[in-house]
């Protein structure tokens, strides 16, 4: 598996760096920042200002259950708002958080392309449609009895 050392120093993989770090370790973390800046002879606030620029790079450890809330047009249309709170409210956390236990964290993402199923959650990449308050809870509670048969 390629490593960051395996780049050359140009500030020109500085990208490619971030995308296998996430790749590998799911976020950057702050001890990455710091040995990705010192690789590239950055200062780290200068990488800090890179991965908070590009979406795609999470600073917080995502949890076991990675849920992603739909707020695409239909699925806003169809109360993905409300979904999005009821989760919120039922995990004690907010988009873009990952509970205490590590075990889920929550983000509202664009589209995920099922909109006829709308309102849309993904966990894991697993899509769930049609969603109600009862069916989401149901959902969250299957996902709570896999963790604790782990
Ligand atoms: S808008 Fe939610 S799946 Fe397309």
């Amino acid at each position: 598996m390629a490593e960051i050392s395996d780049l050359a120093t140009d500030e020109s993989n500085l990208i490619k760096a971030l995308q296998l770090e996430q790749r590998q370790e799911g976020y950057i973390s702050d001890e990455a920042i710091k040995s990705i800046s010192e690789h590239f002879d950055m200062a780290p606030v200068e990488v800090e200002g890179v991965v908070s620029f590009y979406t795609q790079f999470k600073r917080v450890k995502p949890g076991d259950y990675q849920i992603q809330v739909c707020d695409g047009t239909a699925c806003h249309i169809k109360g993905s708002s409300l979904v999005l709170g009821w989760i919120s409210d039922e995990l004690g956390i907010e988009p873009g958080e990952t509970d205490e236990e590590g075990v889920f964290s929550l983000e509202a993402v664009a589209c995920l392309g099922c909109c006829s199923l709308a309102p849309v959650v993904s966990i894991n990449g697993k899509v769930y449609g049609n969603l109600t308050r009862e069916k989401i809870m149901d959902i969250l509670d299957d996902y709570r009895e896999r963790e604790a048969a782990k």
